[in-house]
């Protein structure tokens, strides 16, 4: 098995498979049915300052070739993840942990960034910048190129000697843009991409099947469009990208390679499928020249 250890900004991270925010929740849930040490890390589950109790049922609908869901956010909030959630990751030898945070305020990001800095046991934030399911300025945060590079910014500052990603969001024309903005803030990687918008409707009552009605939409429906989003994001920047979205197999993942990633994560497939990343980590690693001479090399545009 050769080297497939990637660097993202300060960071070594053991190679570039990664499970994605969200889908197991604060780790240590997924322990018995994945080995999280053979990874290059787990992103936890989005935490915001304050405890979240999520939106109502129902959270989750399975479709034909992907899934919806709308769970609001729902977190033990800063101070529980600090004292609870991280410590037992920790127990566990050698899991790279990324820390997915969300802030609805500049000085809220500050504030988390300030409690993160003097820490260990993680290697950097993934900062969600994109989540569709939750109301007020989080929503727009990143659409906005100005506030997506002044967040950056802030939070680079402050955690100078841990990995930055900023995840960006499926839902906008130009998602070039705002990662551009995202590496002149100083952000490290840019995480493409989070759930699309997506609706369904219940034909009994004739009404949409969640109580907000829009949702997030993943799994293997999403994946040309999220290839095509970091292929875009790859012709944008130059530091490096973490690919995510309908990753279903080996090949999948191998696509993201192509598109200009230098990292992937796994995420609704590990519902039905919990092998799949360490199966990733195998195959990577029996070529690991493979990945080295597509990533990025080929993202350059064909016309
Ligand atoms: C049930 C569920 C919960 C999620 N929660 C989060 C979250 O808390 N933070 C976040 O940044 N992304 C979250 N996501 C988005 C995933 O991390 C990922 O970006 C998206 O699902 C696309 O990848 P996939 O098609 O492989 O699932 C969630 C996705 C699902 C399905």
């Amino acid at each position: 098995m050769g080297d497939i250890s990637i660097q993202i900004g300060p960071v070594r991270f053991k190679n570039p498979v990664f499970i994605a925010s969200g889908i197991c929740g604060y780790a240590e849930e997924y322990s018995p049915l994945v080995n999280l040490s053979r990874l290059g890390g787990v992103v936890t589950k989005t935490i915001t300052m304050l405890p979240r109790a999520g939106n109502l049922p129902p959270r989750i609908h399975e479709m034909p070739h992907g899934m919806l869901n709308s769970i609001g956010l729902e977190n033990v909030g800063l101070d529980r993840y600090v004292n609870e959630k991280l410590p037992q990751l920790n127990q566990r030898p050698d899991v790279g942990v990324m820390v997915s945070v969300a802030a609805e305020t500049e000085d809220e990001f500050i504030k988390l960034a300030e409690r993160f800095a003097p820490m260990d046991g993680y290697a950097g934030l993934e900062l969600n910048l994109s989540c569709p399911n939750v109301k007020g300025e989080a929503l727009d945060q990143g659409r906005n190129p100005q506030l997506v590079e002044k967040i950056s910014r802030i939070v680079k500052e402050r955690i100078p000697k841990k990995s930055l990603w900023i995840k960006v969001t499926p839902n906008i024309t130009d998602v070039g843009t705002v990662a551009r903005a995202a590496e002149q803030g100083g952000a490290d990687a840019i995480a493409a991409v989070n759930t699309l918008v997506g609706i369904d409707f219940d034909l009994e009552t004739g009404k949409p099947v969640f109580a907000r009605g829009s949702a997030g939409y993943s799994g293997p429906a999403i994946l040309p469009i999220a290839l095509q989003k970091v292929w875009e994001c790859a012709k944008a920047v130059s530091i490096p990208i973490v690919g995510i979205g309908g990753i279903a197999t080996i090949d999948d993942a191998r696509k993201f390679f192509l598109a200009g990633a230098t990292a992937i994560q796994v995420g609704t497939s590990l519902y039905n499928d919990p092998g799949l990343p360490e199966r990733i980590v195998d195959a990577l690693a029996e070529n690991p020249e493979w990945m080295r001479a597509r990533a990025r090399a080929s993202a350059s545009p064909a016309a």
